[in-house]
């Protein structure tokens, strides 16, 4: 069973996929991890994230994998470090290189064969797996992803202006959305969730009821077993 969950930055979705993948006892991806291990990988090798053959040979040689619960980079689990602003910021720019894409999108389906999985991003109910049992599209206001995304950042030590945080939300929005590669968007047969005046267990409770009841009915929101 595969279930995709996209959504944007702030909207919840890392926490409620991590906590549904518990819930229903499979492996939980974090696809965003992985494009935060390139922007790694292209930081530490010194290279211009905005040159795109440099960043996308960078991406081919770089080991990327996953060992069922962190997302590995040149055999080893990424800590915190992907979590930067920096990387961060980079991550948002090498998330727009058509070779990086290509790359990840071919490992992500290669981990989908491994067995069942919540896999979580921008592009995972569009793109990778379009044919996943399951497929959600959470979303939030602006306002409130912020005031999550700022108080994440405090509970880490980093001290940023709210209407700071609000504003590299949106930039981070506008380039997702509006790359020409893959931009984000919900897939026509996903469930759209919306957060804003949602708490996490209420969110989660919600997915696993709607998965848990047609797994147990036999059938599926959208007809996609066949
Ligand atoms: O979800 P996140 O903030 O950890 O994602 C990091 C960056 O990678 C963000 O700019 C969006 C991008 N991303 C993507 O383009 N496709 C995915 N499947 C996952 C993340």
């Amino acid at each position: 069973m595969i279930v995709t969950i996209d959504g944007p930055a702030g909207s919840g979705k890392s926490t409620v996929a991590r906590l549904l993948a518990e819930r229903l006892q499979v492996h939980y991806l974090d696809t965003g991890a992985m494009y935060r291990a390139i922007a790694l990988a292209v930081i530490r090798s010194g290279t211009d994230e905005r040159d795109e053959a440099a960043v996308a040979a960078v991406a081919e040689t770089a080991e990327v994998d996953f060992d069922g619960s962190d997302v590995l980079l040149n055999g080893r689990p990424v800590g915190e470090e992907i979590r930067d602003a920096n990387v961060t910021a980079v991550a948002s720019i090498v998330a727009a290189n058509p070779g990086v894409r290509k790359r990840l999108v071919e490992l992500q389906k290669a981990i989908g064969r491994r067995g069942d999985l919540v896999t979580e991003g921008r592009d995972q109910g569009t793109i990778v797996f379009p044919k996943a049992e399951y497929k959600f599209f959470i979303t939030a206001s602006p306002e409130a992803r912020a005031r999550r995304r700022h108080r994440e950042l405090l509970a880490r030590g980093t001290r940023l202006p709210l209407q700071t945080v609000e504003r590299q939300l949106r930039q981070r929005d506008e380039r997702d959305e509006n790359r020409a590669c893959a931009p984000m968007k919900a897939a026509d047969d996903a469930i759209l969730v919306d957060t804003t005046d949602m708490s996490i267990a209420e969110v989660v409770e919600e997915m696993a009821a709607i998965i848990l009841s047609s797994e147990t009915s036999g059938s599926q929101p959208a007809d996609r077993k066949s």
